[in-house]
């Protein structure tokens, strides 16, 4: 069996580097090159100071410290490193298309194309290419034309290696996938490649862990699992609405179902809605495609988990402007949490950025505070949105260092991620700092109803009346 001795990774993001890092530590007799045309991306994976890693993943900055020098490297040198390489790993964004056919839906897979053009301009050895962006089905086989018709006579073999990690656990994720899948062509040359791979995972994942499948199998599963998760948020989330009108408490109805061994307990937490990169734009791409191949009724299904997960975000943000009065005009409210989720630095698609919207549009005065994001982030977020005048944006919203000065004469605190140092924080000395009535909307479930209240707080927890 062809043994893998050096690796190429394009695209240095939130899946790239982590991934990588993991595999160059269990297996130190590969060479691992991450490469990105972004520069200052590099260089901050090249820190000497591991806490300006640009991805925040506990664990990784004890991963890179043992392996970066060693046989893991970051670097520009892009064609260099894919020359080099004898199986390249494609792991460069693929959004949402925000222009021409599909715009809205469908998956932008310029980046991808870019990458498959440049594989075929500067390789001269044979190459296992494998496509860990998630991508829609059949991508494989526009990267396989592209490589067979622009390359330099030789030979490459595509295999489809989805990635199942989640930020924030993005290491123990890896260190202990529940599987790892992998897809590839029934040939002979097909299952060579598609064994290779499997090799690398093996060095610490059990082999009946790996999973082997065709390629289109591999491409369609990824997007299947994201709407299968995201799809029980949204299911939760709606029952969280009903409970608010009816007494009953969702955590106790997610608890009744969850011991269902045929549902199971996890994935079931209702909070402010769903964010992060892919689960809205990998759902968006299956009803794309399903509509693309005259499915109608599959695409209206799936659909429908975005529609609630708006309406989640939308009934949050309505909730604090008619509690609050029905005015915010100029309120202080303080936000805890600009992240999607704990324990990650990416803000990508979350809840806090649409919440944070609706209340600007009723000029709301929005003071932020999230441990590990930073104001430049967050006002990158805003701004992307062109609701307002980038101005307008930092006239409104402010973003501190201190949770204590973001409530200073604040009418409410909204929760919008679910960081463990919000629970241990001193409500009693917030409470006090607050203007009274002193209103906590926690998106996030997080704080304890009873002691809020016991404190004097207008308590509002997602899911309960
Ligand atoms: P990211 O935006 O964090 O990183 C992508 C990187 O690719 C960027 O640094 C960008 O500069 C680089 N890049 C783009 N085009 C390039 C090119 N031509 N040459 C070199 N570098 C290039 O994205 P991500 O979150 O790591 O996601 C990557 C893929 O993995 C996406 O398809 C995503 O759907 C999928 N995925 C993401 C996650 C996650 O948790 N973020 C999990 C599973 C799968
Ligand atoms: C998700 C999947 O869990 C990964 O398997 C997948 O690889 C990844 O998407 C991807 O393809 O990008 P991620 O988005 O990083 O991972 O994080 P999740 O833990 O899935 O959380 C997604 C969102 O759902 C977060 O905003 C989270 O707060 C929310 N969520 C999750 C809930 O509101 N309730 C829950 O019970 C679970």
């Amino acid at each position: 069996m062809k043994h893998i001795k050096n690796i190429c990774c394009i695209g240095a993001g939130y899946v790239g580097g982590p991934t990588m890092t993991v595999i160059a530590n269990k297996c130190p007799e590969i060479d691992v090159t991450v490469v990105d045309i972004n520069a200052r991306r590099i260089a901050d994976w090249n820190s000497e100071n591991l806490n300006e890693l640009p991805v925040y993943e506990p664990g990784l900055p004890e991963l890179i410290k043992e392996t970066r020098g060693r046989n893991l490297f970051f670097s520009t040198e892009v064609d260099a490193a894919i020359d080099k390489a004898d199986m390249v790993f494609i792991s460069v964004n693929t959004p949402t298309k925000t222009y021409g056919k599909g715009k809205g839906q469908a998956a932008d897979l310029k980046y991808i194309e870019l990458c498959a053009r440049n594989i075929a301009k500067v390789a001269t050895t044979d190459k296992i290419v494998v496509e860990k962006s998630t991508l829609p089905v059949r991508t494989a086989q526009a990267i396989k034309n592209i490589l067979d018709n622009t390359g330099n006579g030789v030979n490459f073999e595509i295999l489809s290696n989805p990635e199942f990690l989640a930020e924030g656990t993005a290491i123990d994720d890896l260190l202990n996938a529940d599987r790892v899948l992998i897809g590839g062509d029934e040939t002979e040359s097909g299952q060579e490649a598609k064994n290779a791979l499997s090799w690398v995972y093996e060095h610490w994942l059990p082999k009946e862990r790996v999973l082997q499948t065709n390629v289109w199998s591999s491409e369609l599963s990824k997007l299947v699992a994201n709407a299968f998760l995201a799809q029980r948020v949204s299911s939760i989330n709606s029952i969280s609405a009903l409970c608010e009108k009816t007494d009953a408490n969702v955590a106790e109805v997610s608890r009744a179902i969850g011991f269902d061994s045929r549902i199971g307990p996890k994935f079931l937490n209702a909070s402010v809605g769903f964010g992060g990169s892919c689960f809205q734009k990998d759902i968006l791409n299956l009803v794309y495609i399903a509509k693309s191949f005259g499915l109608p009724e599959v695409a209206d299904y799936w659909e429908q988990v975005i529609l609630m997960n708006d309406y989640q975000k939308r009934r949050f943000a309505e909730n604090i402007i008619t509690t609050l009065y029905n005015t915010v005009s100029g309120k202080k409210i303080a936000f805890y949490g600009w992240a999607f989720k704990k324990d990650t630095n990416d803000t990508r698609e979350s809840a806090a950025i649409y919440v944070a919207d609706a209340l600007l549009e009723e000029q709301a005065e929005i003071v932020v505070y999230d441990p590990k994001v930073t104001a430049e982030r967050i006002y990158a977020d805003l701004d992307y949105l062109g609701t307002r005048t980038s101005e307008e944006n930092r006239r409104l919203l402010t973003v501190v260092t201190d949770p204590l000065e973001a409530i200073q004469n604040a009418h409410a605190v909204a929760v919008l991620t679910e960081w463990d140092e919000f629970k241990s924080y001193d409500w009693a000395a917030i409470f006090e700092a607050m203007l009274k009535p002193a209103f906590v909307f926690d998106g996030r479930r997080i704080l304890d109803s009873e002691k809020m209240d016991t404190l004097g707080f207008k308590y509002y927890k997602i899911g309960e009346s």
